[in-house]
Formats: structure tokens, C-alpha cells, sequence
């Protein structure tokens, strides 16, 4: 893993602004994409550019089960708002949490992952180690899989919601095999809040307790951190 220490988290989404526009320049094609706060400052400044997207894709990681485009706090709404709607690509994908047949959207998802082979993968990190919602426990060699969200994964996104209980408990979300996939993975993290799990991804055994580490068995994984999430490094 490349470590590359940045001073705040707008310098983080500028570095990776920098690298994605570097593999434009080469004639990449798909973006994997996270949403959370930690790309934000990187999705300012793809939307700030004069970039032009309009011949990628773009495959995300997650979204809520039970949550579509109208709810706010849906994947798909976030991606749209502060993204997609200011820069169109080509095709977008979210996993479709309103899905009738959710084992189904899986097997969808993962075809269309097959058919689109990620360039560049942007991942943040929760607290817990997780990447996408692949929560501590999570089968480092699962495919798209609707997993149950872990009382931390809920306490943390709760800040989007009214109330706690309105934060959906399942998820679908790319597994660790498909984000694997991914040619080049550049993961961010900024604040002391992910000190613990960058440790355990970087310096921690590879193991399904911080799924994160899995990443150490990847040969081309960047990752941008501020001093404090660096700390325990
Ligand atoms: C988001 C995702 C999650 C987040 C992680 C960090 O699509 O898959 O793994 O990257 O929960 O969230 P933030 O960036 O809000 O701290």
C-alpha cells in the first residue's frame, strides 16, 4: 500500500482528484465510487473541473434496502446531488434497494460489475474497518450481498436521518471479492475517528475482523490520509 499523508480533507480529494484525472488522461473508462462524507471534497472538485465525463460509468458500492431516488438519504439521491446531476456520465450504477427480489439485484449487480471492470476504486473506511458495508465478520471473498449494518455502521450515519430508527439496518453492498476486482483502489480517510481501523488495515493481520485489511493482498492501493486518521501508523 502507497500512503499519502495530506493536510485536511480538501487536500485529500484534491490528490485524488489529481489521480483520476491522470487516468483519464491514460483513457480509463469506469469509476467506482463511494458516498459518505469522506469523498465529498473529491466530487467538489470533479464537479468544479472541466472535466468531462460524459463516455465513463460509474459503479457505486452500496445502497440502503428500502431506500430509492425520492428518499433523501439514499445512495442513489446523494450520488445524483452531489455528483452526477452537476457532471453526467455515460451510466451510473447504484444497487437497487427497493429491489423486489434482492438475492436477484445481487446477481445483477455483480454482472454488471463483470461487464464494466473498475479502473480507479474509490473506497472510504468506517470506524469499524468496514469498506462498502462489509462489516467486521463479512466473507472476505463475498460478491454483492445484502448485509446487516452493525449498531456502530447505524450510530455513525444516524447524523443523515431524523432519528436513529429511520436508519435502514440492511444494506447491498459490493463484497470484498468485487471491490477487489478494482485495477487501482485509492481509499481515504481523514480524522481521529479512523486512526484505529487505517492501523489495522495497514499494519493489522489480514482478517475479516477489520475487512479493510484484505486490501493488503491488493498490489495497487493508494491511501490518503490526514495525520489524525495516520496517528496510530
Ligand atoms: C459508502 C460506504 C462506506 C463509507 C464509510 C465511511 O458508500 O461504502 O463504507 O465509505 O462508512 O463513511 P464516511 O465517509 O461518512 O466517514
Amino acid at each position: 500500500m502507497e500512503i499519502i499523508r495530506v493536510k485536511d480533507a480538501q487536500a485529500g480529494g484534491e490528490k485524488a482528484f489529481e489521480l483520476i484525472k491522470a487516468g483519464m488522461d491514460k483513457g480509463i473508462q469506469t469509476l467506482g465510487l463511494a458516498t459518505g462524507s469522506t469523498p465529498i471534497p473529491l466530487y467538489r472538485q470533479m464537479t468544479g473541473s472541466d472535466l468531462d465525463f460524459s463516455n465513463m460509468t460509474s459503479i457505486n458500492l452500496d445502497e440502503y434496502v428500502g431506500l430509492g431516488v425520492e428518499d433523501e438519504q439514499s445512495y442513489r439521491h446523494f450520488m445524483n446531488d452531489n455528483l452526477f446531476d452537476q457532471k453526467p456520465f455515460k451510466e451510473t450504477f447504484v444497487p437497487n434497494g427497493k429491489a423486489e427480489n434482492l438475492e436477484a439485484e445481487c446477481q445483477r449487480y455483480d454482472a454488471i460489475i463483470d461487464a464494466h471492470p473498475v479502473d480507479i476504486q474509490i473506497l472510504g473506511i468506517g470506524r469499524n474497518g468496514h469498506i462498502g458495508f462489509n462489516e467486521p465478520g463479512a466473507d472476505l471473498n463475498g460478491t454483492t450481498a445484502v448485509v446487516n449494518l452493525t449498531e456502530s455502521t447505524i450510530e455513525a450515519n444516524k447524523r443523515f436521518f431524523d432519528k436513529v430508527e429511520d436508519v435502514p439496518t440492511k444494506a447491498i453492498s459490493m463484497g470484498i471479492a468485487s471491490i477487489m476486482k478494482g485495477k487501482q483502489i485509492i481509499l481515504m480517510a481523514f480524522g481521529e475517528d479512523k486512526a484505529e481501523a487505517i492501523y489495522g488495515m495497514v499494519k493489522g493481520p489480514v482478517t475479516n475482523h477489520v475487512p479493510a485489511s484484505a486490501l493488503q493482498n491488493h498490489d495497487d492501493v493508494i491511501v490518503i490520509v490526514d495525520d489524525a486518521a495516520a496517528a496510530k501508523l
